[in-house]
């Protein structure tokens, strides 16, 4: 099947496009793929829905607002591209996220599919992390599946590593068996310190991060987190984690502190491995991090390598996974395992939307 995945993330910049080819389990190849920024008006009607349990008038208008940007995300990607919708079979909505409390079997991703197949004309996917809470899993992450896919060819023990508005891991054994989890804050803390301090949406490059000096004794307090010592399997609210602890630091000390602090808690989740890794490849905007990269290498002790350096595209890879989870929901394939999301048997998932 040809699938259409679309991801926004946690960190609210903006909606992935990519197409995929798959059978569900195999990958047979990539198509185009685009990042379409959220306006700032559609991202601050985002923040403002997050935490809502129940549905209201800002989550209803940051609904609206999402499907729409999605609708028009997809056929900008279509018309760029020259993408027929005759030729997708099926599209991977993920939507966004906007209150993840897995242990109140609750996690909410905002976006309407059917309105998303109405106007495509082609069968959405969405919903693909509900099935999993309500049995009892954490409903994230949801990548480890499409992530063994990738790694199929290349030598294993290996790791890989997401970062996103919050960080998470793949760990795939010499027998494809996986274990996943959330490691901690990904770049979230760090965009919020840019926001709060230096009036930048993100810290470019890791140029600010790079200039400063990590606080040592913050990073060991910060070492001594509990969820760091809880066993898998886990996942985090965007907010679980925050800037704070940088608070009173110089801008470019608070940002390299907190860089530091992604990157421990990439290497604090290596003690929960069956068994270590030698090498780390990571996707994600941290991906595009330079300091963050040499942090986790330093951190880890370990190889890291970026996605893009294996010939993959960092910024698709969620999206593809959404793709690619969307045909597994079709051919009511298992998206999540007890040893991904600790769900206790693996579990489909996945809402149908027909055009
Ligand atoms: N050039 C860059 N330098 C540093 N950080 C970057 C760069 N490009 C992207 N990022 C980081 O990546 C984040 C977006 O990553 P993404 O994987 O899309 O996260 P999510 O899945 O949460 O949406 C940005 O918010 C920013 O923190
Ligand atoms: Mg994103």
């Amino acid at each position: 099947m040809r699938a259409l995945g679309l991801m926004s993330g946690t960190s609210v910049d903006g909606i992935d496009v990519t197409v995929i080819e798959t059978d569900g389990e195999r990958i047979f190849g990539f198509g185009p793929a685009l990042t379409l920024p959220y306006s700032d008006r559609v991202r601050s009607l985002i923040r403002a829905a997050f935490g809502a349990e129940t549905p209201n008038e800002m989550t209803r208008t940051a609904e609206q607002a999402v499907t729409d940007a999605h609708i028009e995300a997809a056929r900008h990607a279509a018309a760029m591209h020259d993408i027929a919708p005759a030729s997708i079979d099926v599209v991977g909505f993920h939507g966004q996220t906007i209150t993840h409390r897995p242990e109140k079997r609750f996690t909410w991703q905002i976006g309407d599919g059917t309105a998303l197949a109405k106007a495509l004309g082609v069968k959405v996917v969405n919903d693909l992390r509900s099935a999993d809470v309500a049995s009892g899993g954490q409903g994230a992450p949801l990548v480890p599946v499409y992530h063994a896919a990738l790694v199929r060819d290349l030598r294993r023990p290996l790791a890989v590593l997401n970062v996103g508005g919050v960080a998470n891991v793949t760990w795939i054994g010499a027998d494809g068996s996986l274990l996943a989890f959330d490691t901690g804050p990904g770049n979230a803390p760090i965009d919020d310190w840019c926001a709060r301090r230096a009036g930048s949406r993100f810290d470019v490059d890791g140029a600010l991060a790079a200039a400063g000096k990590v606080d040592r004794a913050r990073l060991e307090r910060f070492s001594e987190h509990r969820y760091f010592a809880r066993k898998p399997p886990k996942s985090l609210d965007r907010g679980d984690f925050n800037e704070s602890w940088a608070d009173g630091l110089s801008v470019a000390d608070g940002a390299a502190t907190l860089t530091r602090g992604t990157a421990r808690a990439v290497s604090l989740a290596t003690r929960h491995f069956p068994a270590p890794v030698t090498q780390w490849i990571i996707c994600g905007g941290g991906a595009r991090n330079p300091t963050l990269l040499r942090a986790v290498a330093e951190e880890t002790r370990s190889d890291v390598i970026t996605a893009d350096a294996l010939g993959w595209n960092s910024d698709a890879i969620e999206a593809q996974a959404f793709g690619f989870l969307a045909v597994r929901s079709l051919r009511g394939l298992p998206l999540t395992f007890p040893t991904t999301t600790g769900v206790p048997r693996p579990q489909t998932g996945g809402r149908l939307h027909l055009p």
